[in-house]
Order: structure tokens, then C-alpha cells, then sequence
């Protein structure tokens, strides 16, 4: 795998967060060379504020970070914290980081993009550039080729302004657009909606996981958390709009709830529904964080965990397998994980690894389906 981003007489070294030793997938990608070399051609002077938007490991920070003011904007915790492990290892000058819920910058000069995956995430991102930039402040997003459509662009024309692609090169688009479309009030993107056959309200920001309806594993895990007065903590790992959580306080009114997401849209949503449908006098924190890094001081009996199966575009089982050894650290003596996962990705053995095969059981299955429970 390589590590090292040579391109017009420069070297980075790049790796994605958190750094494993069997890693095979790179920190970077075309695209990224792509927009660094066209860049590079405009010749923008020195110092000028470039704002960058979902920059995936921070190769984009890092680059122009050498000449121009940065703005490094994600709704990603792994995301900025690759950024700043990246920036350190080369001895880059600092930039400013904010979440895709903070304001863009008003004096920026030139804003660079990664497409987002969610196009709620794009069209809240659109039109907040739509409602600060002036006409004159080039917009310049890239993704590959094929996950570019007419209707990608017709987003762009319709919540920013004018737009047009570059010939794809390496697989790779550029996408060029300007801030003139007829302004329109800052598009929300967030949506809201009761889930059925529950007394629950969610509120999900445009980047949550399942922002649109119910994901199918969580309707299937509410059925089956459990009603017990000696719970005392409950962690929610991976709590997106943190449905099992609203749902484990409903049931169990003394419960602390803790819930941890890497999408800091995800942890707003929690703690707004939490605090909607809880009431503002619950005891709950919500936290940004990959898995639980840094996290030795609680103590907790129960933690609930759907989790992700992709990391950006790749497939991958690392994310799982660090819930799950992290969720063994801070649970008590006795205490629970309960997981559910579809049949097909084998978390019973990966938990029987962890914690003995004889302290895994399945609590319940479809034909989609099955929660288990691992026993500290
Ligand atoms: C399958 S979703 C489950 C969401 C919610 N708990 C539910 O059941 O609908 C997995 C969640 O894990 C989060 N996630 C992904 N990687 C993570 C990481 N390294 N640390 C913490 N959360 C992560 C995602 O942002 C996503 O919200």
C-alpha cells in the first residue's frame, strides 16, 4: 500500500486514521491528485483562504496548507483526526477545523470538495455556499466519474449556481460551479419522522445514517432491548440518530445513557432526540469519537451497538471488530453487549474470540437478522 503522495516535485506521506498495520487501502485517491494539480495550474496567490469540504484523510489540507490559509470542514471525527495525524507527520503549518454544521467562512477564496456520499449532506453543503460566497469565489468538487450523474449536477445548478464538468481523468471528474443560482433560504436538509409503532420522534441532520426511515436492524433490535432495573449505564455505539438509546430510556427510566458516533451530525441528532423524547431532566452524553480511543473511565453495564459495515466507500469488518474489543474494556464485571448484524457478516465469532465462547448467545434472528449477546 502506498503511503507516499509524489506529485510536482513535492513528497506527503499520508496514511488514514486510525493507522493499521495491515492496511491495504491508501489515504488518498486520484481525485485528490486530480484537484491538487488543477490547483496548482490557477496559480492563486499565496495566503488566500481555501475553504475544503469532507476532505477524506486530510491529503487535500495537507498540500495546500504549505501555501494558503485552510479551512478543513467535515462532519467526520476519523476524518479531521486523520487530518491532524497527517499534518503533523509532515510538519505542516495549523489550519482551522470545523464540523459541516458550522458556518463557511465568509472571506473564503477558493472552496474545494470531496463529494459527500449522502445527497442531503451535499444539498445542506450547497446551499450554505449559496448563501456566503460571492458570484466570483470558484466551487470546485471532484469525485470518480461514475458516481457523478446528471442528477449530482442538477443539485449544484439548482442550490448553487452555474455548473460544468472537466474531462475525466484517471477515472476522476472535476466539478466547476459558482454562487448564482436565485437565492433561496438555507435549504435545512434535516428530516423528521415517527417511527412506527413506537412513541418516538427522530430528527436526523442531513449526514445521519438512515436519515430518510428506519434502518431495518434497528426496527428488528427495538423489539429485543432489554427492560431491567439494574442497568445502570447504557453505552450506544455507533448511536447515529440514536434510536436504541431513546428507546433503552423509555424502558428503563434510571438508566445514564452515553452515546458515541464518529458523525458529529449523528451525535447532535442523538442528544436532540434524547432530549425530545426524554425530557430535558435525563442524565445523557453524547460524544464524537472513533469507538471508545481514550475512553477507560466508565463503568458500564449494557452497550448496544448496530455496526457500520463500510468506512467511506470500502467494505470493511475493522470498525466492528473495534466496537467490539473497545465495548469489552469499559463494561463491567457481568456486563452486556448486545450486537446485531445481518447472518451473513459472522459476529458470533468474532464476540466468541473476545469473550469465550460459552458467554455468546443469540437472543433473537430473522431471516435478515440476528442479535447477539456477549457476557463480561
Ligand atoms: C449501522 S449505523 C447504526 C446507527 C444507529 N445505531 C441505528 O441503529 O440506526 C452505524 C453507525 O456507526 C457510526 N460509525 C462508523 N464508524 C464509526 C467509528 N469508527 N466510531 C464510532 N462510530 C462510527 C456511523 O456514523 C453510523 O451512525
Amino acid at each position: 500500500m502506498k503511503t507516499e503522495l509524489a506529485l510536482r516535485e513535492r513528497t506527503l506521506s499520508l496514511y488514514r486514521y486510525p493507522q493499521r498495520h495491515n492496511e491495504t487501502l491508501q489515504a488518498w485517491d486520484a481525485g485528490d491528485e486530480y484537484l491538487i494539480n488543477h490547483v496548482e495550474e490557477m496559480q492563486l496567490a499565496p495566503g488566500k483562504h481555501i475553504v475544503i469540504l469532507n476532505d477524506n484523510f486530510g491529503a487535500l489540507s495537507c498540500w495546500f496548507s504549505h501555501q494558503y490559509k485552510i479551512t478543513m470542514m467535515s462532519d467526520s471525527f476519523i476524518a479531521q483526526q486523520a487530518t491532524r495525524h497527517n499534518l503533523q507527520r509532515n510538519q505542516c503549518p495549523d489550519i482551522t477545523f470545523a464540523t459541516t454544521m458550522d458556518p463557511i467562512p465568509a472571506d473564503a477564496d477558493l472552496v474545494l470538495i470531496q463529494l459527500p456520499k449522502s445527497n442531503r449532506h451535499l444539498v445542506w453543503q450547497l446551499s450554505q455556499l449559496r448563501s456566503t460566497l460571492s458570484e466570483e469565489i470558484s466551487v470546485i468538487a471532484v469525485n470518480k466519474a461514475k458516481e457523478i450523474h446528471s442528477s449530482t449536477l442538477k443539485l449544484f445548478e439548482k442550490h448553487l449556481g452555474q455548473t460544468h464538468t472537466s474531462l475525466a481523468w484517471k477515472k476522476h471528474r472535476l466539478v466547476f460551479s459558482q454562487a448564482n443560482c436565485d437565492v433561496k433560504p438555507l435549504v435545512s436538509s434535516n428530516t423528521r419522522w415517527l417511527v412506527d409503532g413506537e412513541n418516538i420522534e427522530l430528527n436526523n441532520l442531513p449526514n445521519v445514517y438512515s436519515g430518510e426511515s428506519l434502518d431495518l436492524g434497528a426496527r428488528f433490535m427495538l423489539q429485543h432491548l432489554p427492560q431491567d432495573e439494574h442497568i445502570k449505564h447504557a453505552l450506544d455505539l455507533g448511536c447515529g440518530n440514536g434510536v436504541l438509546s431513546v428507546k433503552l430510556g423509555q424502558l428503563n427510566p434510571q438508566l445514564e445513557l452515553t452515546c458515541v458516533d464518529e458523525s458529529f451530525m449523528a451525535v447532535e441528532s442523538a442528544r436532540q432526540n434524547l432530549q425530545t423524547n426524554l425530557g430535558a431532566a435525563r442524565e445523557f452524553r453524547c460524544i464524537a469519537n472513533n469507538c471508545l480511543d481514550d475512553i477507560n473511565d466508565l463503568d458500564v453495564d449494557l452497550v448496544v451497538c448496530n455496526p457500520p459495515f463500510h468506512q467511506q466507500q470500502a467494505i470493511t469488518d475493522h470498525i466492528a471488530w473495534q466496537m467490539f474489543c473497545d465495548a469489552k474494556q469499559i463494561l463491567t464485571s457481568g456486563g452486556q453487549l448486545l450486537v446485531i448484524g445481518n447472518r451473513h457478516l459472522g459476529y458470533d465469532g468474532k464476540l466468541a474470540r473476545l469473550f469465550g465462547k460459552a458467554k455468546v448467545k443469540v437472543v433473537a434472528s430473522n431471516k435478515k437478522f440476528v442479535i447477539l449477546q456477549a457476557t463480561k
